[in-house]
This record gives C-alpha cells, structure tokens and sequence, in this order.
C-alpha cells in the first residue's frame, strides 16, 4: 500500500497509523496502470486467433505466467463482433471456479486488436489427450475418463447457476462443449475454457445465415436445429465427450459437416457397453440419460450429471482424484518435473565468488 501511496503522489499517506491508515486507504478510489504483457510461445494457432504463453510483468521483478488469446485482426476490427465479443467477456468475467480457466483481463492492442488474458494452463487440451492414447494404442482408463467428465460437469454446474452481482440469474450457457475446449494440466486439474465465447464468433460466421454456435459433432440437438438454447444444451456434448475419451472416438462425427448434424438428430444411438464392454450398466445409464435428444428426459441440470458421475466413482469407496490423473498426465506425455517454462532457470554459480 506504501507503494500505491508513492504512486498516486499523496505523501501524507506515507506513514499513517491505526485507525488513521484504514481510513485514507478506503479514500483510494482509482488506480491507473499500464500493464506490460511479454509473449514467451506460440501455444496454438485456433479459428478464432492465436494463443500465446506470455509473462504479465509488475513492479520490480514481478512476473505472472498468464495465457493471451490475440484475436485476429479481421475480426477485430468487425463492429458487430466486438459487441459480442465484448458482451460475452463481460459476462464470464466473474467466473471464478477450479473447473474453469478463468479470464484475467480483455484489452486492445494500439491497433485495435483484441486480446483477452487467461489463467495459464501448462498441460494438454483432451482432444491432445486422446490422440496420444491413439498413437500409443491405448485406451483411457474407464474410472479417469468419467472423472475428467466430472470435473467439467462441476465447472458447468457452478457456471450454470452463476447470478449478476445484483442476485439476476446470467443464464450463461456454453455452447461450444468439445475436447479442444477442455483443458487438462500436469497437475491433474481439468479445466473448461471459451465460455461464451462460441456465441459471439458463430452469431457471424455461419453459412446457412442463422445464429448457430458450436461445432456440428458437438452440437445439442436443440442447436442442431436451431432452436433456443438453455443450459441443458450443454449437457448433451458433455455426454458425447464421455463417450469419446471411452471410446477414442465421436460417434456422431461425419468428414462432411451436414452429415454430422444430421446424426446429432437422428442417428441411433448404440449401447455403448458393446462398444467397450468395461462400461457397466451404472455408466450406461448415466450416458445414455445425457444423450436423450428430448431434453425433457435428459438430465435437467450439470449439477444432477455432476452427482451422478460422483456416485458412480466413489460409492464404493477410493476413487480417482487430481492427484492420479496428474501422475497420469506426466507420465503420458513424459514430463518428469512440471515446471513453468516461462520461468528462466537460474543462472550458474558464479565460479569466483
Ligand atoms: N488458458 C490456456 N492455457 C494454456 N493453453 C491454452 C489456454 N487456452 C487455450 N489453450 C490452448 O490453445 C489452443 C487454441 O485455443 P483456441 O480456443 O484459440 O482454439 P481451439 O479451442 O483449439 O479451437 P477453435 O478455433 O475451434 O476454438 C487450445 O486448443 C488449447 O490447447
Ligand atoms: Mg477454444
């Protein structure tokens, strides 16, 4: 605080005392500062820009690793897409969950392009994880896959409920649920990431004209046919991402994307046990309750998903926690110690001293 006072140039807040002090703090109104943020990597190129691993840089030597999602310029510089961009960012800005990477800051760079600051993820997205098992020729074990699902099921439970700050419901819902969208770090933490954001890019770029957002192997049947979306929309991806960790692939998916909108509609849906014998019928029942097209049968919030997939993996005792998929994790992708790469290693001793 001493050096928030120096900032703003009142020397009488230099050395204040007791009950003086609590008060002059509280006169603090505003801060202004110009925050600095260095790339260090390109993580991955996406539709909507580009992500980068970069270092938030502070007073003296204060450094934070932070991820920055740089729009790209076309789209930026698109009137109707900033106020969407714009709108849903300020909608997710107060999500603040263990299940969901969490949005620092939204900014524009001196030629207008937008960049949105996230907590930094080091680890893999799950479609990364389930490729890897596919070169290696091996399937995710049963009890880490629902596990994972679990964990987004919570994130999306917390996000589903979520109210403004004067008690008004937000009705966030995701709509763009998919493997590439769900974050998994070396230390076994599973995070949902792109909230809202689907709705902003998709209100635009969508061939037939009409507000379609998500991906078509992805989508919820009431997307897939365009009607208004709730939050249960969201649970029929995540029961489709359950089945492909089990199964290493979408069921629903087609190279020709009508196609695979049409079997979001009406493909019959297998059991699912045959496919993967290791799915007993508790689990079966839990994916198949997810998949109803009527989403009057489906399940009717994150939150019963959520309770459903935890009985599943603990009613009988020890189940899976982020500590063994964390092991997992490592020794899959064969990182002995993960350590932040944007922090420099320090520098050899010096030899005379
Ligand atoms: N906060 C983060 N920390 C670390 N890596 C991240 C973070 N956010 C995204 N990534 C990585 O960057 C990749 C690109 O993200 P982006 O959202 O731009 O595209 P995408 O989700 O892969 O695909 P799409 O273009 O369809 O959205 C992600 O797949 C993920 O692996
Ligand atoms: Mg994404």
């Amino acid at each position: 605080m001493q050096q928030i006072s120096r900032r703003i140039g009142n020397d009488s807040l230099a050395r204040p005392q007791g009950r003086d002090w609590n008060r002059r703090v509280a006169a603090v109104k505003q801060l202004l500062n110009e925050i600095t943020y260095e790339m260090v990597r390109t993580i991955a190129e996406g539709g909507m820009g580009i992500v980068y691993e970069a270092n938030q840089l502070g007073a003296g030597q204060f450094r934070k690793t932070v991820a920055v999602k740089l729009i790209r310029e076309e789209y930026s510089a698109i009137p109707e897409f900033q106020k969407n961009f714009i709108g849903e960012a300020r909608l997710v800005a107060d999500l603040i969950h263990t299940n969901i990477v969490q949005t620092y800051h939204l900014g524009t760079t001196d030629v207008g392009q937008y960049f949105m600051v996230m907590e930094y993820v080091g680890g893999h997205n799950v479609e990364q994880f389930l490729e890897k098992h596919r070169q290696l020729g091996r399937q995710v074990p049963v009890d880490l896959a629902v596990f994972i699902v679990s964990r987004v099921a919570r994130g999306l439970a917390y996000a589903h409920q979520k109210r403004d700050r004067v008690g008004n419901h937000l009705n966030i819902v995701h709509r763009d649920i998919g493997p590439k969208n769900i974050m998994m770090g070396y230390e076994g933490d599973v995070k949902l990431t792109d909230f809202g954001i689907a709705k902003a890019f998709n209100l635009m770029y969508n061939e037939e004209g009409k507000v379609i957002a998500g991906k078509d192997e992805y989508l919820s049947p009431e997307q897939a046919s365009y009607a208004v979306t709730d939050a249960r929309a969201d649970l029929f991806p995540l029961g489709i991402v359950l089945t492909e960790i089990l199964l290493l692939k979408n069921i629903f998916r087609s190279p020709d994307r009508t196609q695979s909108r049409r079997n979001i509609l009406s493909m019959p849906i297998p059991r699912f046990s045959s496919l993967r014998p290791e799915i007993d019928e508790r689990l079966e029942a839990i994916i198949q309750k997810c998949l109803k097209r009527d989403r009057d049968a489906r399940y009717q919030s994150a939150a019963d998903v959520l309770h459903e997939l935890e009985v599943y993996l603990y009613s009988g005792g020890y189940g899976p926690t982020n500590e063994k998929l964390g092991a997992y994790m490592r020794a899959l992708f064969e990182v002995k110690e993960p350590r932040n790469p944007a922090i420099p290693p320090p520098p050899p001793p010096d030899p005379n001293p």
